[in-house]
């Protein structure tokens, strides 16, 4: 059930103060990941609520790749990458955005699909929600419909959910 779910995820992940930068507490997945038990119960947890809602999974660069691959193989839904700038060969969207300890810039293939297409957002950690936000809209100016977003870990100090919750629904595993 989730609370064994969350209870293993919490287990294995690792918490290192004054990364990337002094006064950032980073929250790191890559233990999880490394672990096969742990890895299959978040994908399985990250699409649950969802269940029927939503046609494709939106993996955002990188860690988020991971998850959204993973989900994708336990649930049926193919992936929408949404890429760093620069990375993706053919015609793109871009949305440039802030992040807790940074800028970047995401961009998705026009015409990847369907138009109207359900699409729930994948990511490991929420945090002012800047990244959150710059790939619903790449979504949506490409025509599709944001289903909801999923994150394994919400700093909600950041103030990510507050930002987005009245647009979007917004699930997360852990919260710290
Ligand atoms: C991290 C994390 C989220 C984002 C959250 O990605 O994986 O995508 O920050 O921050 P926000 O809510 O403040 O926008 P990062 O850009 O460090 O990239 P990575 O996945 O390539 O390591
Ligand atoms: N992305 C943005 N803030 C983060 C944090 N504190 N830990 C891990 N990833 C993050």
């Amino acid at each position: 059930n989730e609370a064994q779910v969350r209870d293993l995820v919490e287990s294995k992940l690792a918490t290192i103060p004054d990364f990337p930068e002094p006064g950032v507490v980073f929250r790191d997945l890559t233990p999880v990941f490394a672990d096969g038990p742990a890895f299959h119960a978040l994908s399985e947890a990250l699409t649950a609520p969802f269940a029927g809602r939503f046609d494709h999974l939106a993996g955002l660069e990188a860690r988020g790749f991971l998850l959204a691959g993973a989900a994708s193989a336990l649930c049926g839904a193919g992936v929408l990458p949404i890429r760093k700038a620069g990375k993706l060969p053919r015609a793109v969207l871009r949305e440039e955005y802030d992040l807790e300890y940074g800028t970047a810039a995401f961009e998705v293939h026009e015409g990847e699909l369907p138009p109207g297409s359900r699409v729930l957002i994948i990511d490991d950690v929420l945090a002012t929600g800047g990244t959150v936000e710059a790939a619903a809209a790449l979504i949506e100016r490409a025509g599709w419909l944001v289903a909801g977003v999923s994150v394994a870990i919400e700093l909600p100090a950041l103030g990510g959910r507050a930002r987005l919750r009245d647009r979007f629904e917004v699930s997360s595993l852990l919260r710290y």
